[in-house]
């Protein structure tokens, strides 16, 4: 989808603009105004002869007779909030994919949103738009019923003062819209097509798609390093591991410390020797959406050339079970020389990660921040509505939650206390990999903690928000845009001290 920014009326098969109440009645915007006049009153007349006031989040489709989506934006003086902005944004797309438009003209800078600029109001609405847009049909044999898609929205700023921002958020939002879709594209691609050799293709070819520097760990590579907990993983797969490494240097510094981002990359998660049951395990095709948020980030990264330095480490393996599958009670040695006791085959997240957290150290990183499907305690705890946020930095911490706060992917802090790590003490190893029943997000967090050396480091479990949604149960893209937010607030003086 092309986006462009105009000052006035454009040429285009409909309209987008808002209706406020005003008492029991229709308030146009200015922009309503102008189009209704154009429209000889029509729209008016529509209101006056009994169509219904759309709320917010509802649509209203006239015809005047070019047609106008007339989206409900509550009362004009209370200034909206930015989940009610979302919402009006989507009810617009939704409006527009039952027309057959090619291109539609939004008139929606107007909107005050309470606390944002112009910039955000119009990187918010591309991202929303996309994601309302978003297919995934590359596997129907046959092409499908042309599920409409729009071509071009121009993105109306009457005021000139206004227009350098919109002209940004739109750029930027079209950079985002690029990584989110990536990371959308590589969740919803089934385990037999997008598995660890499959990401290591698609990573090299960012080389050339995205000026990236590549490099693929093959699975002796990580033998040399003593990548002991990672490889125990992939030995009961027959799809060998790989260890992608994706680097972005955007940065004055060349040499400037990078934000290091962690993605667990495991392409199919059956649970290993203690298997999971039947019943929806096709999700666990999904248990490399981590991954594919650290390809989302650093395409949108990129592509928006953030001044800073990133690397993206991704650890991918299969997790099944097979005779040279790990077992409970196995005992394996960590890279970082710390043993571990499995007591659980199915909690291989932390295995993989261990490992790809030891060897960020070598970056000499400013922050990690890691991203992984880890548990499904975490879906418990806080469901689909934000990420679950661990971190040893209070710093890092705040600002992780503002710019998720920022982009609509928010994230709540849980804890990370002393008291919860006993849980994973082991009689025969330094460390068990589960730890019992109470807190399972959080015990999963506290066995990461203990392979972050003394870099700040947090941990996104994004169980509960990589996917689902019904009805259509795709990858949600997340937590690209939070990621990609932190990154540019980073770029922009966030974090000063750290990098
Ligand atoms: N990939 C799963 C976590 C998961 C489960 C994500 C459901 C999304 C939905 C992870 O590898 C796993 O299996 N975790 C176990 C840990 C347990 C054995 C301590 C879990 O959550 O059940
Ligand atoms: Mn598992
Ligand atoms: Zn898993």
């Amino acid at each position: 989808m092309r986006t462009y920014l105009a000052s006035a009326a454009e040429t285009c098969d409909c309209a987008v603009a808002a209706v406020h109440e005003e008492g029991r009645g229709a308030a146009f915007g200015a922009a309503a105004k102008a189009l209704d006049k154009a429209a000889g009153g029509a729209l008016q007349r529509a209101f006056s002869s009994g169509a219904a006031l759309p709320k917010v989040g509802d649509a209203l489709l006239l015809h005047t007779p070019k047609p106008v989506v007339m989206v409900g934006a509550g009362k004009k003086s209370a200034g909206l909030s930015d989940g009610d902005y979302r919402k009006i944004i989507a009810a617009a797309a939704g409006a527009l994919r039952k027309t057959s438009a090619a291109n539609a003209a939004f008139y929606l800078d107007e909107l005050a949103v309470k606390g944002r600029s112009s910039e955000w109001k119009a990187r918010a609405a591309v991202g929303v738009v996309e994601s309302e847009f978003y297919r995934f049909d590359e596997l129907k044999s046959k092409p499908q019923p042309p599920g409409h898609r729009i071509k071009s929205i121009a993105w109306i700023v009457p005021s000139a003062a206004r227009r350098k921002l919109a002209a940004n958020g739109l750029q930027e939002g079209g950079a985002l819209a690029e990584g989110a879709n990536l990371a959308r594209d590589l969740g919803n691609l089934p385990g037999n097509v997008c598995t660890p050799a499959y990401l290591a293709d698609r990573a090299l070819q960012m080389r050339r798609s995205h000026g990236l520097q590549v490099t693929v760990l093959e699975e002796e590579r990580m033998a040399a390093l003593k990548m002991g907990a990672l490889l125990s993983v992939s030995r009961g797969s027959r799809e060998p591991a790989k260890l992608i490494v994706l680097k972005y240097n955007g940065a004055r510094d060349p040499k400037a410390p990078p934000a290091v981002l962690v993605g667990k990359g495991l392409t199919f998660d059956a649970g290993g020797i203690s298997l999971k049951p039947a019943a929806n395990m096709e999700d666990m095709k999904y248990d490399m959406c981590g991954g594919a948020s650290v390809f989302g980030a650093l395409a949108a990264g990129a592509r928006m050339q953030i001044k800073l330095n990133v690397v993206g480490v991704i650890p991918s393996s299969e997790n099944l079970p097979d005779g040279a599958a790990n077992k409970p009670g196995d005992i394996v040695t960590s890279m970082s020389g710390r043993t571990i006791e499995i007591l659980n085959t199915d909690a291989e997240g932390r295995l993989i990660l261990c490992d790809a957290l030891t060897y960020a150290a070598r970056f000499k990183p400013a922050v990690v921040v890691d991203i992984a499907t880890l548990t499904g305690a975490c879906v418990v705890a806080l469901g689909a509505p934000a990420s679950g946020l661990f971190s040893n930095n209070q710093k890092l911490a705040a600002q992780l939650i503002k710019s998720g706060d920022a982009a609509g992917d928010r994230a709540w802090q849980l804890p990370l206390w002393d008291d919860y790590a006993r849980q994973l003490d082991s009689p025969f190893a330094d460390i068990a990999n589960i730890g019992g029943r109470g807190a399972g997000a959080v015990t999963a967090a506290c066995f990461l903690a203990k392979f972050t050396g003394d870099f700040r480091w947090a941990h996104l479990d994004i169980a509960g928000t990589a996917w689902g949604g019904a009805p259509r149960k795709l990858a949600s893209g997340r937590p690209v845009p939070l990621l990609v937010q932190f990154l540019r607030d980073c770029a922009q003086g966030a974090l000063r001290d750290f990098f």
